[in-house]
């Protein structure tokens, strides 16, 4: 009770300050997402993400040997596909010489330890930017589980050490985990997109990848038939409660910042780990502000970062990840 109790003492230095701190960032909370494109010394920046580059593999090479001096151990692999290899199967996610593939082996022979996972979806293969096949106007989910799972023993194959499907079709998780056994794969981990709502922060990356749905006659251009209705919660758990169930390791919450009261209930509800993805229209709405001069980029930065750890992350993916291990010295 006031004045013997005055809250103030706990804040009044920055020694103080550091001594009570609930929750502090590490290097080793970030998984880092990389987009990898074909050529050769090729890096291209992406319009609506200043500062992140889609990369050839010999300068994937030398990125991930920098990440990993910097303390950022795992990264997150997506691949940028050529138009003329795009169908509405996913033909070419299976090539065992695909640039996904490539780029697994690429980063498992510069830097042997690090986490190497990989996006598992249809999307930047598919000539509609769906995350499956598309037949009768429907996005079909049985199908589409089928592509994933050879998608999936494809990037094990490759060298993966965990596969995370970002696609939200029903039953994959458990399809993905008895093909990987099936086959030897009893190691290879799996993170699964659990809660991840049809978001309008996305459009950045689907400029990345190129990778936006298309017009087409009697398809909705949105992912709501596959992807959660951001208006709702008790979904989220169900989602990955069943996600766990079938096998997931890690399972995850995307978008971030909009979406950390799903974060905290499913800490109160589940026991593996949760990753929180900060996607790209984070990213560039920080870049876009701190541009013009309206908000400190860094302080914003780190807030919203701590935020997603204070919420319940065991693992931030970020686009931030380098800047802010950065200034975290
Ligand atoms: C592919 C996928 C998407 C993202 C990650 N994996 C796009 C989508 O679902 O449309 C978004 C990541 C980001 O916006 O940073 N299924």
């Amino acid at each position: 009770m006031y004045p013997l109790i005055r809250n103030r003492r706990l804040r009044s230095s920055q020694a103080i300050r550091n001594l009570v701190r609930e929750t502090t960032l590490t290097p080793s909370d970030f998984l880092v997402p990389l987009f990898v494109t074909e050529g050769k010394g090729v890096k291209k920046e992406i319009p609506s993400m200043p500062n992140y580059f889609n990369l050839s593999l010999d300068l994937l090479e030398k990125e991930v040997k920098e990440l990993w001096k910097m303390g950022l151990c795992s990264v997150l692999l997506f691949a940028k596909v050529e138009e003329n290899l795009k169908d509405n199967k996913g033909t070419e996610a299976l090539n065992p010489d695909g640039l996904m593939q490539r780029a697994i082996k690429t980063i498992k022979n510069a830097c042997p330890q690090m986490l190497v996972m990989t996006d598992v979806a249809m999307d930047p293969y598919s000539s509609y930017g769906h995350d499956g096949i598309i037949s009768d106007g429907e996005i079909l989910n049985d199908e589409s589980v089928e592509v994933l799972t050879e998608m999936s023993l494809s990037h094990a194959k490759a060298g993966a050490d965990f596969v995370a499907p970002s696609d939200m079709m029903d039953g994959r998780i458990l399809s993905i985990r008895e093909a990987l056994e099936d086959e030897g794969y009893t190691n290879t981990g799996i993170m699964a997109y659990s809660a991840k709502y049809a978001s309008a922060f996305y459009g950045p990356f689907r400029d990345a990848l190129d990778s936006a749905p298309v017009d087409i006659k009697n398809v909705p251009k949105d992912k709501k038939t596959y992807q959660m209705d951001y208006a709702n919660r008790l979904e989220a758990i169900r989602e990955t409660e069943q996600d766990i169930d079938e096998g997931a390791d890690i399972v995850m919450v995307k978008p971030g910042l909009c979406y950390l009261d799903i974060v905290r209930d499913l800490k109160n509800e589940i026991d593996v780990p949760i990753a929180v993805y900060q996607v790209s229209g984070e990213y560039a709405m920080v870049k876009a502000a701190a541009e013009k001069g309206w908000l400190d980029h860094d302080a914003v930065m780190m807030e919203q970062l701590t935020a997603i750890k204070r919420a319940g992350a065991s693992i931030i993916a970020s686009y931030f990840a380098k800047d802010a291990v950065k200034l975290l010295g």
